[in-house]
């Protein structure tokens, strides 16, 4: 039983008929709580604009549609007794006084603790008015701790992340709020700290006297599916890079923490973003994939997909190279690549260290001396490489790179899901594994000018690994100290 949930608070789901409540919301709050009593249970209020939706309705669509999207069978019992349903039917001030009395009727009926979790399933537009209307209806507040989960993403540049900041800050303390990215969710991305701080062995080598170079990859072998509308207008850069693949660079980059403190963690993570010089033209490369094969089956390009404009410029890769320019990273360059229809679905960081000064062996190699890598893998088969050289047995001399490694699968058993874990932490109030304001606002300010002046985009067949402009980024020699500082 999860110990952890034994406490009857409300979770209410503005947007609860939507994909991401059916595919991900309602089945992890399932497994956080089906073995909990229902006497010590949270309750789930599902909020939607349907206007003919009852209990029994919601209850029975629910189990219909997680079991479509999720494979997750919701037992009837657990439903009955913790599922319930109000309307907000156009969104109006009156309907959000509906939803405070449906709130305090049901904490009074079924004696909760006062403590309320509004989490916004909605599409991003519609963050703004539904945050004004939480807190119009003063539901911003309540006879417990109340608190706002907002998702992804927070904004589209750098001005609606500082307006949509404004505006929640109007209503919610920063303590309130819960941004989510659910990269951070995933136990290899938490482990990133526990792998850096918790081990004497790597942060010794974790610096430019050791490290040559960063990559950081996620790879999808999936094209743009139903999603053409939202992705037409976002493209990778927004997808993918602002949020997901800036967390990964910030957690690798970060300094020590003064504490493992939700606060002295997002400090040292902004910190990385302040010190990252500004990315010039040259320094990033747009694709977009076209026809082509994955896994030997011939798939459609982009502009081909559903609902994506036939003439479409939208980026679905990105690579880039970006500085840091700090005491640790001067000099080291990072290298950011993600995609759609690339020819896997992979994500990993990768550093490479330097080559021993002296090559005593280069008689023996037939190509350059190859350097030592440690290879993060957050997905799939979540772990660890260490690559290095070794003599193989025999004659002639030869050098082979052989590999320690650590699976998660084969250490323990199933990682809980991502969403789990975040939903967790939610009702815990830990913000350590979200975003918090002053890092969304820095991340979006670091790629508002490649937004406002994105390069060309060049064309890659579906199933490569991108179009081949992305290659020069990492032949291109490193700038000095001097021109590589931010102005
Ligand atoms: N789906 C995923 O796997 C996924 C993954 C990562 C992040 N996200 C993020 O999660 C959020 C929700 O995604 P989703 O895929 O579930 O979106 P969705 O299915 O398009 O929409 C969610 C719900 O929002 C409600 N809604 C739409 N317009 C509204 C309006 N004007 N006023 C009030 N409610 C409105 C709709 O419910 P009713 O009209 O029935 O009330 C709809 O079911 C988005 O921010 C998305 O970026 C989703």
């Amino acid at each position: 039983m999860n110990s952890w949930v034994q406490k009857r608070d409300l979770f209410v789901i503005v947007g609860v008929s939507g994909d991401l409540a059916n595919r991900k919301l309602l089945p992890a709050l399932y497994r956080l709580s089906h073995d909990v009593p229902s006497e010590s249970r949270f309750r789930i209020l599902g909020v939607s604009t349907d206007p003919a939706c009852s209990d029994n309705t919601f209850r029975e669509k629910s189990q219909k549609s997680v079991k479509e999207l999720a494979g997750v069978d919701l037992d009837s019992a657990w439903l009955d007794e913790t599922l319930f349903f109000q309307s907000i039917g156009q969104g109006g001030p009156e309907d959000y006084r509906a939803l405070v009395q449906r709130v305090e009727s049901l904490e009074k009926s079924e004696s909760l603790t006062g403590n309320r979790v509004f989490y916004l399933a909605l599409p991003p537009p519609v963050f703004p008015v539904a945050i004004t209307r939480l807190g119009e209806a003063e539901l911003n507040e309540g006879p417990g701790w109340t608190r706002l989960v907002i998702e992804k993403p927070f904004g589209r540049d750098a001005a609606s992340a500082e307006s949509l900041n404004k505006l929640v800050h109007q209503y919610f303390d920063e303590k309130q709020v819960f941004r989510i990215d659910h990269y951070l969710g995933k136990e290899t991305v938490a482990n990133l700290l526990v792998f850096r701080f918790a081990n004497s062995l790597f942060e010794p080598l974790w610096n430019r006297d050791r490290v040559d170079s960063v990559e950081i990859l996620v790879a999808e072998s999936l094209g743009v599916e139903h999603r053409g509308r939202y992705y037409d207008r976002a493209g990778a850069l927004r997808d993918m890079i602002q949020n997901h693949l800036t967390q990964l660079l910030t957690l690798t980059a970060m300094e020590p923490p003064s504490s493992f403190d939700a606060d002295a963690i997002q400090h040292e993570k902004v910190k990385v973003l302040h010190s990252i010089s500004p990315i010039g033209p040259g320094d990033v490369v747009f694709g977009q994939y076209a026809r082509g094969e994955v896994d030997g089956k011939p798939v459609t390009g982009y502009r081909q997909e559903p609902d994506v404009a036939p003439d479409s410029r939208t980026e679905t890769f990105v690579a880039m190279r970006l500085r840091i320019n700090n005491w640790r990273w001067q000099g080291v360059p990072f290298y950011l690549r993600t995609g759609k229809r690339l020819a896997d679905r992979v994500s990993r960081i990768v550093v490479n260290f330097r080559c021993p000064p002296v090559s005593l062996f280069q008689p023996f190699v037939f190509s350059a001396l190859r350097p030592n890598t440690l290879e993060i893998t957050i997905q799939p088969d979540e772990g660890f490489d260490l690559r290095f050289e070794v003599k193989s047995p025999g004659v002639p001399f030869r050098l082979v790179t052989q590999n320690l490694h650590f699976r998660y699968s084969e250490a323990f058993q199933k990682s809980p899901e991502a969403y789990e874990t975040l939903l967790l932490d939610v009702l815990l109030g830990d913000t350590t594994q979200f975003v918090r304001d002053d890092w969304v606002e820095a991340s979006w300010r670091l790629y508002t000018p490649i937004l406002e002046v994105p390069p060309q985009v060049a064309p890659y067949p579906a199933g490569s690994w991108g179009p081949k402009e992305a290659d020069r980024l990492t032949s291109l020699p490193e700038l000095d100290s001097a021109t590589a500082a931010t102005p």
